[in-house]
């Protein structure tokens, strides 16, 4: 069964000033998701915002927020996290000792679950838990900043786990996330992507025009 394209836009390349505002301009956009990149300085060498943040701008849209969680540890902000209003809690199997522990946590909130595969990070690590999961976030740039380039050694990556996933007859989404531009979404849902990130994209080109950038990213 294909699923339906999705777009997550990503607040990282917005104006942080009015990042309420920039939320609400892509619900308006036709954004299907929010995607919120969550950075501690620790597991990744940069620093963004943290569930407070998360808590103000949630009234600016229905949207379902996909928060990706680049944090190490993990476990102890699961529940702020889920508090401040995200939908989707996505995390990093090398940022956690016990990933079913992780995992239960974020259902105890009644979140869903996503796990994130950093470029070079192997399919063993999350194989077991895929009966458990949402989400499988394919990272195809090291995690940390935007816009950089996309990296197309992670799209076996993908291509396997859809065949998993198709055979196992499983409920998992697959988001690509890093670098998605016009010229590489396609080439990611042929993979097998069904929910594209994008941040520099989709605020940066055709003069910010995120309509435009969102309807390009979801037809190409
Ligand atoms: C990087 C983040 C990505 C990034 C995407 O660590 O996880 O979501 O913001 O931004 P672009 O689309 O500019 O690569
Ligand atoms: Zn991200």
């Amino acid at each position: 069964m294909s699923r339906s394209i999705k777009i997550s836009p990503s607040i990282l390349s917005c104006d942080f000033s009015k990042i309420g505002k920039e939320v609400e301009a892509l619900e308006k956009a036709g954004a299907d998701y929010i995607h919120v990149d969550v950075m501690d300085g620790h597991f990744v060498p940069n620093l963004t915002i943290g569930p407070d943040v998360i808590k103000n701008i949630r009234p600016f849209s229905k949207k379902i927020f996909d928060v990706h969680l680049m944090i190490s540890p993990v476990d102890k902000y699961i529940k702020q996290f889920a508090d401040a209003g995200s939908d989707i809690i996505t995390f990093h199997p090398e940022a956690t000792d016990n990933m079913g522990k992780t995992i239960d946590l974020i259902k105890k909130c009644k979140k869903k679950v996503g796990v994130s595969l950093k470029p070079k990070s192997k399919i063993e690590l999350i194989k077991d838990y895929l009966k458990q999961i949402d989400l499988v976030l394919i990272m195809s740039v090291e995690p940390g900043f935007g816009g950089q380039k996309f990296m197309p050694e992670v799209l076996p990556k993908l291509k396997e786990l859809k065949k998993i996933i198709e055979k196992e007859k499983l409920n998992v989404d697959l988001e690509i996330d890093g670098g998605i531009n016009f010229e590489n979404s396609k080439i990611a849902k042929e993979a097998g992507a069904n929910i594209l990130v994008s941040g520099s994209t989709i605020f940066k080109k055709n003069n910010g025009d995120l309509k435009k950038n969102i309807n390009l990213l979801r037809q190409n």
